[in-house]
């Protein structure tokens, strides 16, 4: 049996790599084992029991307000001993995080091959995302193999020099985990409340650090679009990041339209989205749950590693300075042919297959199963 460990220590992590673990317990000659990092305590347990996960080791590295350094320093030397002690012969890591670069760096020094999930993605831009664009960037260097959810995501990975036979184009594993959720998850009973007395839904989170600065600015947008839309209802579950938590509530904590809610699990944020008009987000994952669930993305950023969804119509970019989200929110939500058009669009990140390709390319590097079909729409 082949060891392939799972190592993510954020919510959106835990919530990818979910379908994957899934899909490497179905796979013959493998077993998956979960290593968390516990960057994100609260939010990751949260993720982890909303799949019913349990990690089989966890280096537990959340302190209040530490530096990416101080992040840094801890992860790579704990993992690099947690691996040695369950015997890993594969590391499969997550998107860009410090967890992911840090694992895999960890793992580049013990000899152990990484697989890097949702590969390839690019803003081309260092600043922003900040230090994820890095992260990702990092990690491709060090990983054997590389699962990119689509086709322009591994062209990214070809033009900067990646061998053809560790590339995979698999399909996005949010995808996957969002139609599990969506499946066996119904909406919470007052959100349906509201939408059975005929009143519309807004979905907003936010919490990048390169927005951290802009981010009071940003909540007075908001709320001005909120007043400015009494009959909509707005839920914005806000990231447990302290900055986050300054930055937001004195502008929208005091307005009857706003809900602000502790970060959800997946089995109410899923459903949640889904009965939405818009979601107004920086998040990077929410654009892809966005295109799978059919819901428009006003992306509170300036750019994106996640074009597909700007070709295809579902995602619209708002940028970060607030005359501008206010601005895009209101024309949006003025809008309903635009909302109706962006509704339509193409989901372009995958089949919710991907999980099974992306074990099934792990099993072939080990010489235990063809090597899978490429995803293509
Ligand atoms: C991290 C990732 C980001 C991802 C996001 C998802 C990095 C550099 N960034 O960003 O790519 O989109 O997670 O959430 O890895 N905190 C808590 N409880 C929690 C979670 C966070 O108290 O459950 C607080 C801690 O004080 C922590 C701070 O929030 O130090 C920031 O969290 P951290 O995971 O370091 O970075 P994020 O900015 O959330």
């Amino acid at each position: 049996m082949k060891k392939i460990v799972l190592a993510f220590g954020t919510r959106p992590e835990a919530t990818k790599m979910a379908p994957v673990y899934t899909a490497l317990l179905a796979q013959h000659g493998l077993t998956p084992l979960i290593l968390s990092t516990g960057q994100q305590r609260q939010q990751l347990d949260g993720a982890l029991a909303a799949f019913g996960l349990t990690p089989d080791a966890d280096l537990n590295v959340m302190t209040e307000r530490q530096t990416l350094a101080d992040l840094t320093g801890k992860i790579v030397p704990q993992a690099g001993k947690k691996l040695r002690e369950l015997g890993a012969d594969m590391v499969l890591v997550h998107g860009d995080t410090s967890t992911t670069f840090c694992v895999a760096l960890s793992a580049f020094y013990e000899g152990v091959p990484v697989g890097h999930v949702e590969a390839g993605l690019r803003s081309s831009n260092m600043q922003e995302p900040f230090p994820e664009e890095a992260n990702r960037r990092l990690t491709g260097v060090l990983s054997t193999l590389d699962f990119s959810p689509t086709g322009g995501a591994a062209n990214n990975l070809r033009r900067e020099g990646k061998a053809e036979a560790g590339l995979f184009v698999t399909g996005q594993t949010a995808v996957d985990a969002v139609r599990i959720i969506a499946g066996r998850a119904a909406l919470r009973a007052g959100w349906q409340a509201r939408l059975d007395a005929g009143q519309q839904l807004v979905t907003i989170t936010m919490h990048r650090r390169e927005n951290l600065p802009v981010m009071p600015e940003l909540a007075r947008a908001l709320a001005e679009v909120a007043r400015a839309h009494p009959e909509l209802h707005f839920v914005y579950p806000v990231h447990l990041n302290p900055a986050v938590q300054e930055a937001v509530r004195p502008a929208l904590g005091g307005l009857s339209n706003v809900e602000l809610t502790d970060p959800l699990d997946y089995q109410d944020m899923a459903p949640l989205m889904a009965a939405s008009v818009l979601l107004a987000t920086d998040s990077g994952g929410l654009q892809e749950e966005g295109a799978a669930l059919g819901v428009p993305v006003a992306v509170l950023r300036n750019v994106t590693e996640r074009p597909e969804g700007l070709a295809a119509g579902v995602l619209k970019l708002a940028g970060n300075d607030g005359a501008q989200v206010k601005q895009t929110l209101l024309e949006l939500l003025g809008s309903p042919g635009t909302l109706a058009r962006m509704r339509a669009a193409r989901n372009p990140y995958g089949d919710g297959q991907a999980a099974g390709r992306i074990a099934q390319a792990v099993a072939w590097h080990f010489g235990l199963a063809e090597r899978p079909e490429n995803w293509s729409e």
